[in-house]
């Protein structure tokens, strides 16, 4: 079939550079180098013990076999709805609630949902890649909307309001932020909503990384207590419960939105996976608070990657809440991608561009500290220190 059948707008996506980079990465492990990714932005841990449980127990249930209802198994939904209900304060019900393969696939979903052909949807940025992929793959222009804020990135109305015309269906509130870290302060959300709300425009908060805020409290989008005129929130079970290949996440949204949703769920996956879906629900119910034993030690690692980039002249970060990330600017950097290739071939550190999170984040690197352990973060921080002073 001619490529040239494909959407132009396909055509014009491109794909973030993770996957050629951990491609050379593993070229280079192959041919003996020491490679230390600081690239991957998952967790470290593994499934909680009541997932894996659930999962074997699974097995010898004919119903695993099948689909799951559309928008994922009741008793899921009902404990999700509780626990989501504890966590922002406002009450949510089962029929708010969708089960998705994923947070992608729910902001998909989303999209699918609400967002016409030619719509404006604005990303602050620096935003996660995926994000404006989604946007521009569902026809609607992606706005990027820079922060003015380039040491703690926090997410502002003034930042935004220059960016909203007439056609602005939603802003992406990514809380807190990949590629940042970020979370967004509750004062500032409460007012982008608000004034969002007013001019009839949604927001779509992925809030993915809402287990992973470690000085404060996660603020939901969901908290407001009239979120439901205009807020979608994205969770997903990936990074809380170290399950990113089982593929499970959730939409949540207001009952007669979900009720429309679940007609594209329908024709685009019918359901979540149904083994999957019976793992998160263990893991749901017996272990909500699972990712939160591990802050310390994640802690731990943002605090030696945050010694250790204050130590290497012409790199700056100020430490952010949460997520599992530091986005440090690098003096006179002005070709990220190109800097990430080098460190790679030199120092043998994975790091991501910051020019694959929107042109705001041209001259920037992300560094996770999710998966590399406190030693190879060490490590991996005085080859950058090296790198750098004799660049
Ligand atoms: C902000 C954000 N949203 C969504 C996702 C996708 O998660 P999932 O594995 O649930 O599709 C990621 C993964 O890195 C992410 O960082």
């Amino acid at each position: 079939m001619p490529p040239a059948l494909v959407r132009s707008r396909i055509q014009g996506l491109e794909l973030p550079p993770f996957d050629p980079l951990n491609r050379r990465a593993a070229e280079l492990r192959g041919d003996g180098h020491p490679v230390i990714s600081l690239g991957q932005a998952v967790p470290f841990f593994p499934p909680p013990g009541p997932a894996l449980q659930a999962a074997r127990e699974a097995l010898a249930r004919p119903e695993v076999h099948r689909y799951a209802t559309d928008p994922g198994l009741p008793e899921l939904r009902a404990i999700l709805a509780d626990r989501l209900t504890s966590a922002t304060g406002t009450p949510t019900t089962r029929d708010d609630v969708i089960i998705t393969a994923g947070g992608n696939h729910a902001f998909t979903l989303a999209l699918t949902t609400l967002v016409d052909a030619g719509d404006e949807v604005i990303l602050p940025a620096p935003y996660f890649t995926n994000h404006q992929m989604a946007v521009v793959a569902a026809g609607a222009a992606a706005i990027e909307a820079p922060m003015a804020d380039r040491s703690m990135f926090a997410v502002r109305w003034a930042d935004i309001e220059p960016h909203v015309t007439p056609r602005t269906k939603a802003v992406v509130l990514c809380n807190p932020s990949n590629p940042t870290g970020a979370p967004v302060e509750p004062e500032d959300g409460r007012r982008i909503i608000g004034e969002l709300a007013r001019r009839g425009i949604l927001v779509i908060s992925d809030e993915t990384y809402m287990q992973f805020v470690y000085d404060g409290a996660h603020w939901s989008a969901a908290s407001v207590p009239d979120w439901r005129r205009n807020v979608i929130v994205i969770g997903t079970f990936s990074k809380s419960f170290g399950m990113m290949g089982w593929r499970v996440g959730f939409l949540l949204a207001d009952a007669p939105v979900c009720e429309q949703a679940i007609k594209v769920q329908d024709a685009m996956i019918i359901c979540a996976p149904t083994i999957s879906q019976m793992a998160v629900e263990a893991a749901v119910r017996h272990c909500w608070s699972y990712p939160l034993s591990f802050h310390d030690e994640l802690r731990r690692r943002r605090a030696v990657l945050a010694g250790g980039l204050a130590g290497i002249a012409g790199l700056h970060w100020t430490p952010t809440r949460g997520g599992l990330f530091a986005f440090a600017r690098v003096d006179g950097c002005t070709d990220s991608a190109g800097l990430s290739r080098d460190l790679l071939e030199r120092a043998f550190v994975v790091t991501i561009p910051g020019a694959s999170f929107g042109r705001s984040g041209e001259g920037f690197l992300r560094l996770s500290y999710g998966y590399a352990t406190a030693a190879e973060v060490e490590e991996a921080v005085s080859r950058l220190r090296r790198f750098f002073a004799a660049a």
